[in-house]
């Protein structure tokens, strides 16, 4: 039987540290909890969410409806041949113990992925990645249950839908799934992936090119720039980088001749919103308890009282002078939960 807790702080299962209650909120050890857990929400008609590390959401309001909370847990080998592993991971499992596990056996892929917080069973509903790795580059196969039916679901990389922060369970399967777990297909060996920014620096500063140092230089790279989230509440990269077409990238470009890019096609090219943020002046800027970050313009900060609706109207103030200034649309890469 699962137990279910009543008005339940969610302060510590949200990065950000927003001071929420749930009206009912359960930790599922198993798909057996999970089945239950299903059959009561059909049963009561409950509004529900399921959630991982809480990293990657921010509250606005009280949540009135059921949190759930999967704790599934597990790191095995499925098969093996000459070249490749596959792990499996449970959904609860802390994203950076499995990627610590990967490393110490000396399996390559998910190293670039370093220090990332929140859990397995979020690595395919955004993709995640940094430092020119994605989560999509390894996963083989999600295993789930279909809320409304109860059924197991097996999908593959590409029934995944997968691209830049999204998936098909962002889009058609949204809030329709419980990932139970993830399957990676790791390489024993291949060539490393230390292209992105200053990644092969900082690497060499270490000593050799292996495992372990990429891991430590990412480690260090993202705690140079991104907040700690035990001192300021905070979610990561709080927006998308934008894609814009090749003709307003030409017209920005004019009247900023250092704007960064990444070409995305023929046609399309991603900008770093940081730089956008940057450049109209926020970097460092607070409005009552909520702050973009002194060191990485992207991520926006919970100076220690803030509310979801602080967040909110930080947020919009920022895509909107975005939008008046470069013509673009900013997108919320965090998920906003409320009214
Ligand atoms: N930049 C600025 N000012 C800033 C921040 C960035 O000008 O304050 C410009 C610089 O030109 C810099 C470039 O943006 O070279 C890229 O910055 P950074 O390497 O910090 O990466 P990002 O594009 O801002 C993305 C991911 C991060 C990931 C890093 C590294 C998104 C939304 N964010 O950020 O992911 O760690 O790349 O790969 O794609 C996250 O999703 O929570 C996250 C931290």
């Amino acid at each position: 039987m699962v137990d279910i807790q009543y008005n339940t702080s969610l302060l510590p299962y949200n990065t950000f540290g927003i001071d929420v209650k749930a009206a009912q909120f359960v930790s599922c050890l198993t798909i057996d909890d999970i089945k239950e857990v299903i059959t009561l929400i059909h049963d009561q008609n409950l509004p529900y969410l399921v959630i991982g590390g809480g990293s990657n959401l921010v509250f606005t309001q009280d949540f009135d409806g059921l949190i759930i909370y999967p704790k599934l847990d597990g790191i095995s080998t499925v098969k093996q041949d000459q070249q490749h592993v596959w792990i499996e991971a449970g959904a609860g499992v802390v994203w950076d113990d499995l990627v610590a596990y990967t490393v110490n056996k000396n399996l390559h892929g998910l190293e670039n992925l370093s220090y990332i917080p929140g859990h397995v069973g979020a690595s395919p509903i955004q993709n995640i990645g940094a430092y020119g790795i994605e989560a999509k580059d390894s996963i083989e196969v999600v295993n789930g249950i279909y809320i409304d039916n109860k059924q197991s679901f097996t999908l593959t990389n590409d029934d995944c839908e997968f691209d830049y922060r999204n998936s098909i369970f962002k889009n058609k399967l949204k809030n329709k799934t419980i990932v139970t777990s993830v399957i990676f297909k790791l390489a024993k060996k291949t060539t490393f992936n230390l292209s992105y920014g200053n990644v092969l620096e900082e690497v060499e500063k270490l000593g050799e090119i292996n495992l372990s140092n990429i891991r430590n230089a990412i480690i260090e790279i993202r705690k140079s720039k991104l907040p700690n989230p035990e001192v300021n509440g905070n979610a990561g990269s709080f927006f998308k980088n934008p894609i814009i077409t090749k003709a307003l990238y030409t017209k920005i470009l004019h009247n900023y001749p250092t704007l960064p890019s990444y070409p995305i096609d023929d046609h399309f090219i991603k900008i770093p919103a940081g730089w956008l943020i940057e450049t109209a002046g926020w970097k460092g800027q607070s409005r009552g308890q909520v702050a973009v970050h002194d060191k990485q313009a992207l991520v926006l900060i919970n100076k220690g009282l803030a509310t979801g609706k602080d967040v909110f109207q930080l947020a919009q103030v920022i895509i909107t002078d975005i939008k008046n200034k470069f013509e673009i649309e900013l997108e919320a890469e965090v998920n906003m939960i409320g009214s």
